[in-house]
């Protein structure tokens, strides 16, 4: 049985409701952080406890904070992202709907350390339920002191701000968000500078994604050194998994990080093995941007060692033979899946959110996408392999923002690990054709360029 942190008391009935959750020991930690620690003394515990980002890219949230620029006069704010746009992403979603005073908790210690008066929560705007949930809870909170003006009255002040986004992914992209909370389209912007020294209208800022924010509470109240026993490695503390595709039970599962992926698929615990009694293909572990890995790989490592899920092990062997814990979508295909197909859904997703500023994003996703649908539908020729493959090396790294490479890893991967999924469509078009009746037309019209 994993350790639950965040999740412990997600089921207790109303737990929704502020007298609930206070009297669940919801809170606590403001108390502790606020009467007790001084802003460095939180950060300091934050970093003992070696949590990293839950948004993404792992980056460790202690160091991020003590980036943070002191400008003298100049006000700082934490930013929540609570975008979850990624494909297979769902964890954010269930911790605001069902535990959203742990959020609202989390935000109000982690303001404090980074000397925030006014914090916000950025949400995809397609989670509008959400909303009122989050501004119950915010409304709430300041009724019992917990928000506003002198809390606890320690002399700190702090109001919470919610902020629906319009449904773009890119928003999700830090600076992005940043763009979009004030106002304007949500194009990625050049870093340097970085939002810890010019961020939300150029003030130091800190963007945490809501999972980070959340384990904040636990962290404070159990010490950092505790925390960091939990789990392995660099992989301290416990990590929400959304699991979905090809399983017995999809759902939003908290794990301490020790457990194998093979566990993680066939334990009843979890994801309870493959729907049907099928067998499994493969899998996206981390969100629709990283690497696919086939079952071979998935489940050991290609020094032959148990996979394990946590940020060292899913990496293990880079890309060539290894992923990324990333968001932690996990995306779990059986042996019917067609990799190409799915590979060509995700590029037409990564197509359709590109900002265009960088042409090597903006051409490159529409290329790939127009590659992939020729190839899925009996009409590529194993050139356009080869172009693939090399349009998704010319993407990667060369862009304003990552999402140029999220598009570009998930089609490296597949060719990678599937070439001879794209050479079967290749070498059988009429079957790759009737498979796709009804949609095979699109493939007529397109003029895929070449490139030199
Ligand atoms: C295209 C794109 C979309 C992203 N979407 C999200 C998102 O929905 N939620 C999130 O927390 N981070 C997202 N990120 C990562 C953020 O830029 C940022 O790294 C993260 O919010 C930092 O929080 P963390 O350090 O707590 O992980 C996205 C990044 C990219 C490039
Ligand atoms: S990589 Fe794509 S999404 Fe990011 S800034 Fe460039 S064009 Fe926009």
């Amino acid at each position: 049985m994993s350790k639950k942190l965040l999740l412990e008391k997600a089921h207790v009935e109303n737990i929704r409701l502020y007298d609930v959750y206070r009297r669940e020991g919801g809170y606590k930690s403001v108390e502790k952080a606020l009467k007790t620690m001084n802003p460095d003394s939180i950060v300091e515990e934050v970093k003992k406890s070696g949590l990293r980002g839950r948004g993404g890219a792992g980056f460790p949230a202690g160091m991020k904070w003590s980036f943070i620029a002191k400008p003298e006069g100049m006000p700082r704010h934490l930013v929540v992202n609570a975008d979850e746009s990624e494909p297979g992403t769902f964890k954010d979603r269930y911790l605001m709907e069902f535990i959203p005073h742990l959020l609202i908790e989390g935000m109000i210690v982690s303001s404090f350390a980074l000397g925030s008066n006014d914090s916000y929560i950025y949400i995809r705007g397609e989670y509008a339920w959400i909303v009122d949930i989050l501004e119950q809870a915010i409304d709430e909170a300041k009724a019992n002191g917990w928000l506003g003006k002198n809390i606890l009255g320690t002399g700190f002040d702090c109001n919470i701000h919610v902020q629906r986004g319009a449904g773009a992914y890119i928003c999700g992209e830090e600076t992005a968000l940043i763009e979009s909370l004030e106002g304007k389209r949500g194009n990625p912007r050049i870093k340097p500078p970085f939002p810890a020294v010019q961020g939300l209208w150029k003030r130091p800022t800190v963007v945490n994604n809501v999972e980070t924010i959340a384990a904040v509470g636990p962290i404070i109240n159990m010490g950092g050194d505790e925390y960091a026993k939990i789990g392995v490695g660099k992989s301290t503390g416990t990590k929400l998994i959304s699991a979905c595709g090809n399983i017995n039970k999809p759902g939003v599962y908290e794990i301490d990080m020790t457990i194998t992926v093979e566990e993680f698929i066939y334990s009843d615990e979890w994801c309870g093995g493959i729907k049907n009694g099928k067998k499994l293909k493969a899998c996206i572990p981390g969100g629709s941007s990283v690497p696919i890995l086939p079952a071979n790989l998935l489940l050991k490592t290609a020094k032959g060692e148990p996979r394990y899920m946590n940020y060292e092990s899913l990496s293990d062997g880079g890309f060539a033979t290894g992923s990324m814990m990333g968001s932690g979508g996990f995306i779990v295909l059986d042996e019917d899946q067609c990799i190409v197909k799915n590979t060509y859904t995700l590029a037409r997703f990564y197509r359709h959110e590109s900002c265009g500023q960088c042409s090597p994003c903006r051409e490159g996703t529409g290329w790939m996408e127009k590659i992939l649908w020729k190839i899925e539908s009996g009409k590529g020729s194993s050139s356009d392999i080869d172009l693939l493959w090399d349009i998704q090396r010319k993407i990667e790294g060369n862009t304003i923002c990552p999402l140029g490479d999220a598009a570009a890893w998930p089609v490296a991967a597949a060719i990678r690990h599937f070439r001879d999924e794209f050479e079967w469509h290749v070498a059988n078009p009429q079957e790759s054709q009737i498979r796709n009746f009804g949609l095979a037309h699109y493939a007529d019209e397109i003029h895929v360029p070449v490139i030199a």
